[in-house]
C-alpha cells in the first residue's frame, strides 16, 4: 500500500510502499477511502509544537474508510462498516475525564497521525472503540473534513456557550473556519468572518456570514468594535497576533475561544481588560466521539456544507504548500 511518511521535520513527506498492517487486539483494519489535510498535519510534519511526534510517522486524522478486518476481541464493529478515524484515536475510558464526557482531556490518549500512524495511507489500523460510525447519507468525501475541522469547531462553539443573536467572530475561514461559521449560525449566532484572502471571505458570505472583514486591508479590531464587539471570538489562524486581535475585538462578557495552535505559542493580553470586561479565555481541543456523531447527523440532515477539493496522495507536498499559501477552497481531501 501507499503511505505518505514524515521522515524528518525538515524534509518533504515521502510516499512509500508499505506492508498492509495487521489489526491487533481491540483494533480494526480500515481500507481508507479519503483523508483530509488539516493544518495540524503540517504542524506535525514540521515538529512545530513542544510535544513532538517521532519520525518516521504517517500523519492524517481525518481518515474515512471501510472496516476490512477485525482484530481479536472486537465485537462493536462489523466488516463493511464505514468509519472515521479522528485525532482522538484512543482514550482510556476509565479516568475522571473519560467518564465525565471529557475524553479529549484523557492523559492516556493516543492521537492519530501523531502518536500512531494516521490516514495518509491506503490502510490504517485503529482502535475499534474510538473509530466513529459514518451514517448512510454522508459521503466518505464530506465525512473527512467533518472528522476534525467539523468536530473541532462544533465543540468550540459548544464551549463558548453561545446565546442566540450573540455575535461570533471567526478568525480564519479555512478548513476549520468554513464549518465553524456554519455551526455558529446553526446555534443562532450573528457571524463575522475574518480572513486575509478575499476568496475566503467570499466563501464566508456564501455560507451565510452576516459580515466579513479582510484583516489584510482593515483593522479587524476597529471593524468588529464598530459593530458593538464580538461576544465570542474563535481563533483558527495560527498566529499569536490573531489571538491578540480576537481578544481586543471582544465585547464585555466576551469569550475568546483558542483553537489554532501556532508554533510561537505565547500571546499577550491585558489582565486589566480581562477583569474589567469579564472576559473568559477558553482552550478547546477537538471533540468527543459523541460530538462527532452530532456533526455527522447535522450533515446528514442537510444543515451543513463541506467545501473541499480532492487530491491524490502523491500530491501531498504540493498540497501542503497550497494550504500554507492560502490557495485552497477550505479543505483538501486525499482520495484513495
Ligand atoms: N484545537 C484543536 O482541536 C484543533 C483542531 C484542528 C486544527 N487546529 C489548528 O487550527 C488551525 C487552523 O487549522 P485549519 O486546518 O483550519 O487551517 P487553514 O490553513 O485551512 O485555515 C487557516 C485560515 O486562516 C487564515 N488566516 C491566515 N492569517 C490570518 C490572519 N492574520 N487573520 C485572519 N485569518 C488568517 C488563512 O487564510 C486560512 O483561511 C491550525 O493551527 C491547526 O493546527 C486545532
Ligand atoms: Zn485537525
Ligand atoms: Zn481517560
Amino acid at each position: 500500500m501507499k503511505a505518505a511518511v514524515v521522515t524528518s521535520f525538515t524534509e518533504p513527506l515521502e510516499v512509500q510502499d508499505r506492508e498492509i498492517p495487521e489489526p491487533g487486539p481491540g483494533q480494526v483494519l480500515v481500507h481508507l477511502e479519503t483523508c483530509g489535510l488539516c493544518h495540524t498535519d503540517i504542524h506535525a510534519a514540521r515538529g512545530d509544537w513542544p510535544v513532538k511526534p517521532s519520525p518516521p510517522f504517517v500523519p492524517g486524522h481525518e481518515g474515512v474508510g471501510i472496516v476490512e478486518k477485525l482484530g481479536e476481541g472486537v465485537t462493536n464493529r462489523t466488516v463493511g462498516d464505514r468509519v472515521a478515524i479522528p485525532w482522538l484515536g484512543y482514550a482510556c475510558g476509565e479516568c475522571r475525564f473519560c467518564i465525565s464526557g471529557r475524553e479529549t482531556l484523557c492523559e492516556q490518549q493516543k492521537n492519530s497521525g501523531y502518536a500512531v500512524d494516521g490516514g495518509f495511507e491506503e490502510y490504517a489500523v485503529a482502535s475499534a472503540s474510538h473509530v466513529v460510525a459514518v451514517p448512510d447519507g454522508v459521503s466518505a468525501f464530506d465525512a473527512a473534513p467533518l472528522t476534525c475541522a467539523g468536530v473541532t469547531t462544533y465543540k468550540a462553539m459548544k464551549v463558548a456557550s453561545l446565546v442566540p443573536t450573540e455575535k461570533v467572530a471567526i478568525f480564519g475561514v479555512g478548513g476549520l473556519g468554513h464549518l465553524g461559521l456554519q455551526y455558529a449560525r446553526i446555534m443562532g449566532g450573528v457571524v463575522i468572518g475574518v480572513d486575509v484572502e478575499d476568496e475566503k471571505l467570499d466563501l464566508a458570505t456564501e455560507l451565510g456570514a452576516d459580515y466579513v472583514v479582510n484583516a489584510a486591508k482593515e483593522d479587524p479590531v476597529a471593524a468588529i468594535q464598530a459593530l458593538g464587539g464580538a461576544d465570542v471570538a474563535m481563533v483558527l489562524a495560527a498566529s499569536p497576533r490573531v489571538f491578540e486581535q480576537a481578544f481586543s475585538s471582544l465585547a464585555r462578557g466576551g469569550r475568546l475561544v483558542c483553537v489554532a495552535l501556532p508554533k510561537d505559542e505565547t500571546m499577550s493580553v491585558s489582565i486589566f481588560e480581562t477583569v474589567l470586561k469579564g472576559i473568559s479565555i477558553i482552550g478547546s481541543i477537538v471533540g468527543t466521539r459523541q460530538d462527532l456523531a452530532e456533526v455527522f447527523e447535522l450533515h446528514r440532515l442537510g444543515r451543513t456544507r463541506v467545501i473541499a477539493e480532492g487530491r491524490k496522495l502523491d500530491q501531498v507536498n504540493e498540497s501542503i504548500e497550497a494550504v500554507l499559501a492560502g490557495r485552497v477552497p477550505a479543505r483538501l481531501v486525499f482520495e484513495y
